[in-house]
Formats: C-alpha cells, structure tokens, sequence
C-alpha cells in the first residue's frame, strides 16, 4: 500500500517524523516535499498528494501544515478526494469508519509527534464499515462534486 505525503514549511518537522514511522508500519512511501523550513505554499503540496490518491497512484494521502487548514481545504477542492483535518485518536477512526477518507490532514503547530504517530496508525489501519447508511451519505457527498463541476 502507498501513502503519498506531503507538508509546508509549518509541518516539514512532523512530516520528517512521520515519513520513517509510516515505513516502519509496512507502507511505501511517495514524499512530495517540501524539502526544509523554507516558507512555501500549502495548494502546491496538497494538489500532487491529492491527484497522486485521486487517480489511483497513491492508495492514501496524508498533508501536513501548521494547523492542517489550509492543507484540508485545499485537497478537499480536487474530486475524488475525501480529507478529513484530524487532532484526536476518536476522530481519526470515525473518519475511516464513516466517511472513507482517502486523505488525513494533520497540524504540526497542534499536536505532537506522538499523537500524530497515533492517528496515523489508527486510520491508516481502520476500515471503512461498508453500512449502508454511510455508503449513501458519501454517494450524496460525490454527487453535489459532479453537480458544481458540471454547472463550471
Ligand atoms: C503557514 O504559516 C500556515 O499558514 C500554514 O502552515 C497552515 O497552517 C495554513 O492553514
């Protein structure tokens, strides 16, 4: 399974935590920078984590900036994409149970390594539930994507 990454300059040092943990659970790993503490920005790091995960190249993302805002927004604009902006080990596994995300975003100015360490762990390892209910809420979730891009 491959997890693409990617962070800003406000989450470079999580993402440098992270990038040997996630190896270590048994993931590859496609890292699309940035690559030090040099301000850039968040779009240009979420936009190749998001189309890496939405054409099948990446199984899942994951995108780090200071409070994971930015980052969650902006992959939430590409289709396909479903990113949930998570600080808590309760959240990280409902969002996998309920919402099937595809992208987590975390901030690094927000929590510490070791929680991040854990929600990682946690949806990475945690599987969509299937239920019906929440098959059909996603599916409307997906339609009013098709029903904007449609009406550009
Ligand atoms: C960068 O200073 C900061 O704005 C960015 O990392 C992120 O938190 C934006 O949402």
């Amino acid at each position: 399974m491959k997890i693409a990454i990617g962070a800003d300059h406000g989450g470079y040092q999580l993402k440098n935590v992270l990038v040997p943990f996630i190896q270590s659970l048994g993931y590859e790993i496609e890292d699309v920078g940035c690559s030090c503490e040099q301000s850039v920005d968040y779009p240009d790091y979420a936009l190749p984590v998001a189309e890496l995960v939405a054409s099948g190249k990446a199984d899942r993302g994951i995108l780090i900036c200071g409070t994971g805002i930015g980052m969650s927004i902006a992959a939430n604009k590409h289709p396909g994409i479903r990113c949930a902006l998570v600080h808590d080990m309760f959240s990280a596994q409902a969002t996998r149970d309920h919402n099937d995300t595809n992208v987590l975003a975390m901030g690094e100015r927000i929590i510490g390594p070791g929680v991040a360490q854990e929600i990682v762990r946690i949806w990475l390892t945690t599987p969509f539930s299937n239920g019906e209910r929440h098959v059909g809420r996603i599916n409307k979730v997906m339609q009013l994507e098709k029903r904007f891009n449609a009406q550009k």
